[in-house]
């Protein structure tokens, strides 16, 4: 669907797939950054991600009059990711567009129907980020073991003391 050649790889499409949440930054009109969570994340093609507009009204704002924006996803346990720079647009519901679209969103039920539109994101940069935890020789399955067992922690009722 996007015009650019940015290769989501197979393990970046496994991160959006499973994580689904991802940040999103974009600039508002006065130069500031403006970055805020979207849970609704879905790999369109290898080149193209997409979001469910529910209410991220200055986002919206933002990228009618400047479209680039970067998106990332950290998987946190693994405690690696993706990082996406691209052009992102609004694809409203009467646009021709939305019905190839919509079936990505279908099964999430009663949320999917409160979309006002789908926000497209054309990606030109996509880059693979990892926790300077590697650099200590930490490998994911240690570091996976170690995160289960924090987010375990951080549960009601846990004992969440930080590293
Ligand atoms: C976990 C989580 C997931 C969210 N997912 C979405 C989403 O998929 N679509 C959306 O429009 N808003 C989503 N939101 C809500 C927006 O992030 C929130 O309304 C934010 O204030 C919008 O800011 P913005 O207008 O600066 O983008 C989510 C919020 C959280 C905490």
């Amino acid at each position: 669907m996007g015009q650019s050649t940015a290769k989501i790889t197979d393990e970046m499409a496994k991160t959006v797939t499973e994580q689904r949440l991802g940040f999103l930054a974009s600039v508002s009109p006065d130069g500031a950054p403006n970055l805020s969570p979207k849970g609704t994340f879905v790999v369109v093609d290898g080149s193209t991600l997409a979001y469910a507009e529910l209410r991220s009204p200055n986002t919206l704002r933002n990228i009618a009059a400047n479209p680039r924006v970067e998106v990332n996803f950290v998987d946190s346990f693994a405690r690696k990711g993706c990082r996406f720079k691209g052009k992102a647009r609004f694809v409203g519901k009467d646009d021709v567009a939305f019905s190839g679209l919509r079936p990505h969103f279908d099964g999430w039920g009663d949320l999917a129907d409160r979309m006002s539109g789908i926000v497209v994101i054309d990606v030109e940069t996509a880059l693979s980020v990892t926790s300077p935890a590697y650099d200590l020789g930490q490998t994911e399955e240690e570091l996976r073991a170690q995160w289960t067992e924090n987010f375990r922690r951080m549960q009601p009722g846990g004992e969440f003391r930080g590293n």
